[in-house]
């Protein structure tokens, strides 16, 4: 039994889904916080699987505990974190306190129950990112939001709790901009209020949610002008994880992977491309830069293809074609309708 926190959210129900198709049985805990109970009833449609959910936050040690003994929990999947930047730097101690309090008391309940398999959700925004390199494994590492910091300190404090009992396994996995959504289109993004990644706030855009995108500056040292990234379809990033379920096998050991595709794409290209896929022009007008951002962030997915034997197989077209998918049938995503 698999335990998936944060499994109502974007990438949790995604990986759900995996799980379940690939045979495995799952619970799922999740506050609800950031998701709705309909990607739950999604993900038993989708796949005609049933599994036990708990509307259960992770600083509740009792209601945690109580599922610990319910369920033979083997390894767990930990998605459940909040994850906007802009909201860590204006509310720090509440993403202090629910990202880093929140994976510290799963570890306390997880070593006390004898779980000791653990696959964690990093982000590639640990990486201090300099110059126009694919970024390693061991590249530099420092964070500049209080976000970015709490995945840091969650890094850290796993590698020490490793070090501390050599008995655990984890795999930390570094994503870069996960987008797209299943093939179905019965899950998928579904930000509350005005989304702040670039896919979602295009898709809402794309559906007439919003009127246009602003693109975060043009004057970057890119060909284009508009900020690099790495995309990476959610399908791929999922297989990442069952990947990782399957290293977790091995001996014992900390292990840290790039979930990326190594290629970087820019602000315009990835409009273009969604108006090719979807065949709708996106209004778009270039705006100031938007603080924090880096210029260029991709990945070096040497590590995972070597060592997890996986690498991303979809397209920057599949992405948009998937993302767009989601949206267009599920114009208000779950069905709350939000502003
Ligand atoms: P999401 O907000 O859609 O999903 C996270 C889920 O965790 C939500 O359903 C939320 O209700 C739940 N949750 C939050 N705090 C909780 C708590 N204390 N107890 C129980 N449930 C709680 O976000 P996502 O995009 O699916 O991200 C999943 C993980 O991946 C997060 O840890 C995030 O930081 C990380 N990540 C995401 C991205 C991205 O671009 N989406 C990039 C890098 C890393
Ligand atoms: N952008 C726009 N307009 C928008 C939104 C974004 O131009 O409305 C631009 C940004 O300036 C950036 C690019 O689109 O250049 C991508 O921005 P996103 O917000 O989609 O993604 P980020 O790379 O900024 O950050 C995301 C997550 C972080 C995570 C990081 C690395 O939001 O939490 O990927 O995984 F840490």
């Amino acid at each position: 039994m698999i335990l998936v926190t944060g499994g109502a959210g974007y990438i949790g129900s995604h990986a759900a889904v995996e799980l379940l198709e690939n045979g495995y049985e799952i619970v799922i805990l999740d506050s609800l916080a950031n998701s709705s109970y309909e990607s739950i009833l999604r993900i038993k449609e989708l796949t005609g699987r049933n599994f036990e959910f708990y509307e259960v936050d992770l600083l509740e040690t009792e209601k945690v505990e109580n599922l610990f003994r319910m369920h033979n929990i083997k390894a767990v999947m930990h998605f459940a974190g909040l994850k906007s930047v802009g909201e860590s730097v204006s509310f720090p101690l509440d993403y202090y306190g629910n990202n880093i309090a929140g994976t510290l008391n799963l570890c306390k309940i997880m070593s006390r129950f004898n779980v000791r398999e653990l696959v964690f959700s990093s982000s590639a925004t640990v990486y201090r990112t300099i110059g126009n390199q694919a970024l390693e494994e061991s590249s530099s590492l420092g964070a500049n939001n209080p976000y970015g910091r709490t995945k840091l300190v969650i890094e850290e404090m796993l590698h020490d709790l490793y070090r501390s009992d050599p008995f655990w396994k984890i795999v930390i996995l570094r994503y870069f901009n996960p987008i797209g959504a299943h093939e179905s289109g019965k899950i998928g993004e579904d930000p509350a209020g005005i989304p702040n990644n670039l896919m979602p706030y295009i898709t809402q855009v794309a559906i007439g949610r919003r009127p246009v995108l602003q693109v975060f500056g043009e004057d970057y040292d890119t060909p284009d002008g508009t900020c690099i990234r790495d995309y990476i379809h959610i399908s791929d990033l999922v297989k990442g994880h069952l990947k990782a379920l399957e290293y977790l096998t091995g001996p014992p050991g900390i292990e840290t992977f790039n979930l990326g595709t190594g290629k970087g794409y820019s602000v315009l290209d990835l409009v273009k491309e969604f108006s090719r896929a979807s065949g709708i022009e996106i209004p778009y007008q270039v705006t100031d830069r938007r603080e924090g951002d880096v210029p260029i962030c991709y990945a070096s997915a040497e590590k995972a293809r070597n060592r997890l034997l996986w690498e991303a197989e979809k397209d920057l077209f599949e992405m948009c074609q998937d993302a767009w998918r989601w949206q267009a049938m599920n114009p208000y995503g779950y069905g709350v309708i939000k502003t």
